[in-house]
């Protein structure tokens, strides 16, 4: 069979800016990524961290100081070395996961809507577990991150995503998929039930205010955000939904009575 061009070992950007995401094979040590994963289920079983509620696939692990030590990997380091000018840094790290409790696809979607900062950002999707078709690995769309931002954030209907071409790589543990955030992506249903897990690593521009931690190179600029970023907003979309929704359950209790 043809070698898929989007797979290797380095990362290809040309290729990466073509069709908005690239799969490297043994990016990470079996071994090492093992250890995570029993770091992550051993605190999960523990109740240390739990799935977010009203997200299908997150888990934080903000509080999991083990899980930092990503950010100094030299295998790590050695992928995002030529993104940024040598300057990468991240705002967030966390657990997507599939099992065989919570096994719902993920509806299609891209990410530019639901973060903060420019729109140049990639995650870097670290297979903890063999992902792929069968146990809702994430499906991409290819190229569709060149349409930018698409102005909301929600579910892009499948009468438009029907017309495009969408893969789903086959990931074995230390392998790794990186995504534009403005590329549509979905996932499937978990049908067999094993565990899907893939720790994300979010990185930007290690200038931009939003970055936390540095994986290469420096912040030249060194602005911070002077607000607190969750209260930016006195009044927002998601804010009145929230407000319409406590409003619907004040009038249901109300009729019920
Ligand atoms: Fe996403």
């Amino acid at each position: 069979m043809k070698k898929k061009y989007y797979i290797n070992s380095k990362v290809n950007h040309n290729i990466l800016n073509e069709l908005g995401f690239f799969v490297l094979k043994n990016a990470f040590k079996k071994e090492e990524m093992d250890k995570y994963r029993s770091k992550f289920l051993l605190s999960l079983a523990k109740k240390k961290i739990n799935k977010t509620t009203n997200h299908l696939v997150e888990v934080k692990i903000d509080q999991l100081s083990f899980f930092k030590n990503i950010y100094k990997d030299h295998q790590l380091k050695n992928i995002v070395k030529n993104f940024y000018n040598g300057n990468v840094g991240s705002d967030f790290y966390r657990i997507v996961k599939k099992d065989k409790i919570n096994k719902s696809p993920v509806f299609c979607h891209q990410d530019s809507g639901y973060q903060f900062g420019s729109f140049d950002r990639y995650s870097i999707f670290i297979s903890l577990t063999n992902n792929n078709a069968l146990n809702g690995g994430m499906v991409v769309y290819p190229s569709t991150h060149k349409f930018g931002y698409l102005g909301d954030a929600g579910t892009i209907s499948d009468k438009i995503t029907k017309n495009f071409k969408k893969i789903c790589p086959d990931l074995e543990i230390g392998d790794v998929l990186i995504t534009h955030s403005s590329l549509w992506h979905e996932s499937g249903k978990n049908f067999n039930m094993k565990d899907r897990i893939y720790l994300e690593i979010h990185i930007q521009d290690a200038n931009e205010p939003s970055t936390k931690f540095i994986i290469i190179g420096k912040n030249k600029k060194k602005i911070k955000i002077p607000f607190d970023k969750s209260k930016i907003f006195s009044n927002s979309r998601t804010q009145r939904i929230v407000r319409f929704k406590n409003k619907i359950k004040q009038l249901e209790k109300k009729l019920t009575n």
